[in-house]
């Protein structure tokens, strides 16, 4: 896929969430998928609700120094060097909230119980990537990379279809999202077959989103 090296990029933080009720989490949950979908907000909402560990990927390349070269378009991680720190972390405890988009390229399926791709409409997500003043340049390869599910497709590859769950964070709350992802580890719902590509196609829009 031609979106790999963009995926790999490292992009950083929001704010934090206060706590609600408590349940019993005994699973490694992946939350993946582009910058900007809600990735973040979300595993903060279900550590908050469960106890469960935040596992940030991002987070574990900078502390740990798995960081392979720095470019104008952010961090490029180690994959193979935060690859095996992962396997030795994730061993440590049950209950883990492993969040970032480089989970598919640095996690082996082994142990994670449910990986939720979140994905969110371009045009959404444009606003967002605006807001956090992303880059034009890096802005279109992250919208090129969602309208391709670029984070879906590299998620199937590696932990494999029956563990993954998608999310439309589209016009949604993060609560509802939330909500959604822990029914989801209840009860594995039906695909959401979410295609952008077609939504942006009826439109009329390629030319806006994809450089020919
Ligand atoms: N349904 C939702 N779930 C999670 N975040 C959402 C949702 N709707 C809007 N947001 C907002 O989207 C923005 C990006 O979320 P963030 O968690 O930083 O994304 P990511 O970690 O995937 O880059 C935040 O401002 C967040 O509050
Ligand atoms: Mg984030």
């Amino acid at each position: 896929m031609p979106h790999n090296s963009q995926v790999r990029m490292i992009s950083l933080g929001s704010p934090r969430i206060n706590s609600v009720s408590r349940i019993l989490f005994r699973l490694k949950l992946v939350i993946t998928g582009n910058p900007g979908v809600g990735k973040h907000t979300s595993a903060r909402i279900i550590a908050d609700k469960t106890g469960a560990k935040i596992i940030d990927l991002n987070r574990v390349a900078i502390d740990n120094n798995a960081i392979a070269k720095k470019t104008e378009r952010g961090l490029e991680v180690d994959a193979k060097k935060l690859g095996s720190l992962l396997a030795k972390l994730l061993k440590a405890r049950n209950d883990m909230i492993i969040v970032g988009h480089l989970a598919p390229y640095v996690l082996k399926p082994a142990g994670i119980s449910m990986v939720a791709v979140l994905r969110r409409s371009p045009y959404e997500l444009e606003k967002i990537l605006k807001k956090r003043g992303y880059s034009l340049g890096k802005i279109r390869e992250n919208l090129e990379s969602e309208i391709l599910g670029v984070s879906l497709y590299d998620s199937v590859k590696t932990f494999g279809r029956s563990k993954i769950v998608e999310f439309d964070t589209t016009g949604e709350t993060p609560d509802q999202t939330t909500r959604e992802i822990m029914r989801a580890l209840r009860k594995k719902p039906k695909p959401a077959g979410i295609d952008w590509l077609a939504m942006v196609s009826r439109r009329g829009d390629m030319q806006k989103f994809f450089e020919y």
